[in-house]
């Protein structure tokens, strides 16, 4: 295997979108940034050297880090920020995973500009369980604010309201077109009869989405860096921190066909008001030939999402055979929900905020697996619920329970034990889906389903023959998914919510898993350079 070096300097870099330019932070001044190549069981380091007045950390979103915490990236939980003028170098192993991930800023809402793709292509001589592809493409979804990312997110600080939503998305940097603006929108150059690998990645900060081509087909073949089960849909279904691979075959002649994405979005919730639009473009297409469109689905196309999901399901072959727990050790139950909160600066008198099982994560100032790993004590508590403290109607009327506790409270797991977890939507306060992200693990989706989980009948219909494994998922609008993992990878790993704005919130854990006794079965020792809060 082979080791890839990267450098990633964190520079500032004026943009202009919408017609309006703004300094953002990006790497190497590209947004997306650049592209991160590696293969299955290769070793990866990335040397990030920080010359930006804010501080940052990346995050190999997807990348199992088997006992390499140190480099997973989440700033507070397994490593303290790297500050202006530092840096720090990721050094990873990418073990037995293979196809699209994504890395990102994972501090405030930097994550907004600095974000970017990892290609992990298989080995050397294992091809692709499907047909292999003429070329292949990366399609990188994203939010544009016109205003400085992290000042959105401060005014939820300020005022306890929501902040203010995005001002388009993108596709691979562009809005698309903008009326009144010259700049144009990105263009996919396709030849008739070709394949294309599209490895799309859902960068957002805070929008499940939608994403369509006019007058063409996708085969989706992998999701979050799994392969599936190959099935055909004219619609992507994608929530941020996901990554879709699909086939598309250029099996039209010519022309220009437009495409697009649209938000996925509970009614009540407001969405940005420009999605993004690019063009699929014929090599052979005459001059002003017009765009064919298409129509999008509906923000709460809650049928199309329910289809797409649906049809995942594991690559069901010798070599890639679904693994999951039988027997479990650890079965957990997590509210994950929007709260209220006293906050005596705040506007009202109190604040927005998110929780699981009614605790509101609070940020320590050092790093849990540094606190972790020295016995720092003082640090965080391990005591997070692992049920509802008090059990009520999730999702009907009647008595509620949105008050929430503030803490730095993880859950411990045994090192290999295995774990459920039922993760209940709470549609009371603010009916809002949440896509949420395990570090460190892939998991196994056993089963979701809408209204209040039934723990008496619903266990019936789990799916533990090739369910899809993956990093992140969203919890359904008032309903639930069960997941399932097995806790082989020693460390301080979160799970939250990928919508940035309820992670913010509070929408956030941590689990500690334990060493094991074995020779590899522990988290190796930090690297000299790690940096200090
Ligand atoms: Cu992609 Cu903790 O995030």
């Amino acid at each position: 295997s082979k080791v890839w070096h990267y450098k990633f300097n964190v520079v500032m870099k004026n943009m202009t979108r919408l017609c309006e330019s703004k300094p953002i932070v990006t790497i190497n001044g590209k947004f997306p940034g650049p592209t991160l190549y590696a293969r299955e069981d290769d070793r990866v380091i990335v040397r990030v050297v920080n010359k930006v007045p804010h501080n940052i950390t990346i995050h190999w979103h997807g990348v199992r880090q088997l006992r390499t915490g140190w480099s997973d990236g989440p700033a507070y939980i397994t490593q303290c920020p790297i500050q202006t003028n530092q840096s720090y170098l990721y050094k990873f192993n990418v073990t037995g995973q293979r196809g699209t991930l994504l890395w990102h800023a994972h501090i405030t809402w930097l994550r907004a500009t600095v974000h970017g793709a990892i290609v992990i292509l298989p080995k050397h001589g294992v091809p692709y369980p499907f047909p292999k592809p003429d070329h292949e493409k990366i399609i990188v979804l994203g939010e544009w604010w016109k205003s400085d990312a992290d000042d959105v997110m401060n005014q939820w600080v300020q005022t306890g309201m929501p902040p203010n939503v995005s001002d388009a998305h993108t596709i691979n940097g562009y809005p698309g077109p903008t009326p009144g603006c010259s700049s144009s929108g990105f263009t996919l150059h396709v030849e008739a009869g070709k394949t294309y690998l599209l490895r799309i990645i859902n960068a957002a900060l805070n929008e499940d989405v939608f994403f369509k081509i006019a007058k063409h087909e996708f085969t989706v073949v992998e999701v979050d860096a799994c392969y599936v089960k190959p099935f055909k849909t004219d619609t992507i279904y994608t929530a941020p921190g996901q990554t879709t691979n699909v086939l598309l075959t250029a099996d039209q002649k010519s022309g220009k066909y437009l495409m697009a994405i649209s938000p996925f979005m509970d009614t009540i919730v407001a969405v940005d008001n420009q999605t993004a639009i690019a063009t699929l473009r014929y090599k052979t297409t005459k001059p002003y030939t017009p765009l064919t469109l298409t129509t999008l689905p509906a923000t709460n196309a809650t049928p199309a999402t329910n289809s797409f999901i649906e049809s995942l399901r594991s690559l069901n072959s010798p070599k890639y055979p679904a693994l999951v727990p039988l027997k479990i050790d650890h079965s957990l139950f997590f509210v994950v929900g929007v709260g209220v909160d006293p906050c005596s600066t705040c506007v009202n008198g109190s604040r927005v905020v998110a929780g699981i099982n009614n605790v509101t994560f609070v940020m320590p100032d050092t790093a849990l697996l540094q606190a972790h790993y020295f016995n720092t004590s003082g640090v965080f508590t391990d005591d997070f619920p692992g049920n509802p403290v008090t059990p009520y109607n999730y999702t009907g009327s009647g008595p509620t329970n949105i008050q929430t506790t503030n803490g730095t409270k993880v859950y411990r797991l045994a090192y290999n034990s295995t774990v459920q977890v039922v993760i209940q939507g709470n549609g009371i306060i603010a009916p809002e889906s949440h896509p949420i992200h395990l570090h460190g693990f892939n998991f196994f989706v056993v089963a979701k389903g809408l209204g209040n989980y039934d723990p008496v009948n619903d266990p019936k219909k789990f799916n533990l023959v090739d369910p899809v494994e993956r990093n992140t998922l969203t919890v359904p609008t008032a309903g639930w998914i069960v997941i399932r993992f097995k806790a082989d990878n020693p460390g301080v790993w979160f799970l939250h919510c990928h919508l940035e704005v309820h992670t913010t919130w509070g929408l956030k854990m941590a689990f500690l898993v334990d060493n094991g006794n074995g020779p590899n079965e522990s988290i190796i020792p930090p690297p000299k350079d790690l940096p200090t809060c």
